[in-house]
C-alpha cells in the first residue's frame, strides 16, 4: 500500500525534526492508536523513547501479554511494564457506583503514570510525550495543539504543572481505519491493529457490582469465549464492539451437572456502529448465541446463565455502567 508507505515515512522524517536527539516517553493502552503512535516515533527515534504500560488488572484475557510480549517483537520498543493490579483493586475494594469507579481508575492512572514519568526523568530529562491522538479527537476537542499538560484525553489525563511535555501527535490527521492501515504497514500483531475499541477503565465497568480479582477473572473466561467464537465464526468485523458483562451482585436458581446452582448472569452486548455516538445491536446468528451460552455455562464456573441485550443506543450506552 503506497500511500501507507509514505504516510509512514513523512511521519518518521517529521517526528525527528521535531525531537531530534532528545527523548520521549509514551503511555500504551493496548489500543491500536497508541501502539501505531509508539511504532511510528521508535522508527524516527529509537531507544530515545520509552514507552510505559500501567497494567491495572483490569484488561481482558491475554492483552496484558500483547503488549508486554508481541508488540515488543513486532517494534523493538523500550517497554516499562508497571504491574499496579494490587494497587487498582484496593482502591477500587467496596466501591460500585460507576462514576466513583471511572474516577478511582482514572486517578489511579494518572498517578501511576506520573511516577513511572518521573523515573524515567531521571535517567535522563524527557522532553515529549507521545498521543495517538485521530482527526476526530482533534475536531471534536477544537483542534488545539501546542505543549500543554496534555488534554484530558482517554486515560491520560492531567498531568502535574511540572511535568512539562511538548506533544508528539503523528496520528493528528488519520481516520480509525487509516490508523489500522499504517499499523499492518509497520508489521504490528493483528490482535492489536484489529482491537475492538476498548474502554480506558476496563473490566472495571463491565462488572456491575464491586470489582474483586475473582469477578474479574470470571469476566475474563466469558468474554474470551466469546471473542474466540465471533472469531470462528468469522464474524469480528462484523461486529463493533462485544461488551461482556458480568452481573456480579445478581443471582438466579440454575441446574448444572447433578443439581441446583445459584450462580451469577452473564449479558452478552454485541453492537454494530459507526462512531460509538449511536449503535444498534448486532444481529448475531443463533447458532452462534447457542455456542457462546453453552460454552460459558459449561466452562465458567458461577455463570449459569447468558443473556442478550438487544437494546439500542439510545435509550442504552454501549456499556453497561
Ligand atoms: P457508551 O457506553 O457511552 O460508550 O455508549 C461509547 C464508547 O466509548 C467507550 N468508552 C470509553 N472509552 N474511556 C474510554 O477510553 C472511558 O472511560 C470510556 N467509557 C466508554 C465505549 O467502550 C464505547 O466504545
Amino acid at each position: 500500500n503506497w500511500t501507507m508507505v509514505n504516510i509512514a515515512e513523512e511521519s518518521i522524517e517529521a517526528i525527528r525534526r521535531q525531537v531530534g536527539d532528545r527523548r520521549a516517553i509514551c503511555g500504551l493502552s493496548g489500543g491500536v492508536d497508541s501502539a501505531v503512535a509508539a511504532a511510528l516515533v521508535q522508527r524516527a527515534i529509537g531507544d530515545k523513547l520509552t514507552c510505559v504500560y500501567v497494567d491495572h488488572g483490569l484488561m481482558r484475557k491475554g492483552e496484558s501479554e500483547q503488549v508486554e510480549k508481541d508488540f515488543v517483537a513486532s517494534t523493538g520498543v523500550d517497554l516499562r511494564v508497571v504491574d499496579a493490579e494490587e494497587r487498582f483493586l484496593t482502591a477500587l475494594a467496596g466501591v460500585t457506583d460507576p462514576e466513583e469507579k471511572r474516577k478511582i481508575i482514572g486517578r489511579e492512572f494518572i498517578r501511576v503514570f506520573e511516577a513511572a514519568a518521573r523515573e524515567i526523568s531521571t535517567e535522563g530529562e524527557v522532553e515529549f510525550l507521545v498521543q495517538g491522538t485521530l482527526y476526530p479527537d482533534v475536531v471534536e476537542s477544537g483542534g488545539g495543539t501546542g505543549t500543554a499538560n496534555i488534554k484530558s484525553h482517554h486515560n491520560v489525563g492531567g498531568l502535574p504543572d511540572d511535568l512539562q511535555f511538548g506533544l508528539i501527535e503523528p496520528l493528528r490527521a488519520l481516520f480509525k481505519d487509516e490508523v489500522r492501515a499504517l499499523g499492518e504497514q509497520l508489521g504490528l500483531p493483528a490482535e492489536i491493529v484489529w482491537r475492538q475499541p476498548f474502554p480506558g477503565p476496563g473490566l472495571g465497568i463491565r462488572i456491575i457490582g464491586e470489582v474483586t480479582r475473582d469477578r474479574l477473572d470470571l469476566l475474563r473466561d466469558a468474554d474470551a469465549i466469546a471473542r474466540e467464537e465471533l472469531t470462528r465464526a468469522g464474524l469480528d468485523r462484523d461486529v463493533w464492539q462485544f461488551p461482556v458483562v458480568l452481573l456480579a451482585d445478581v443471582r438466579s436458581v440454575g441446574v448444572q451437572g447433578d443439581g441446583r446452582t445459584y450462580g451469577h448472569p452473564v449479558v452478552l452486548r454485541p453492537v454494530s456502529s459507526e462512531d460509538a455516538m449511536t449503535a444498534d445491536w448486532s444481529r448475531l446468528p443463533y447458532e452462534l448465541l447457542e455456542r457462546i451460552s453453552t460454552r460459558i455455562t459449561n466452562e465458567v464456573r458461577e455463570v449459569n446463565r447468558v443473556v442478550l441485550d438487544i437494546t439500542s443506543k439510545p435509550p442504552g450506552t454501549i456499556e453497561w455502567e
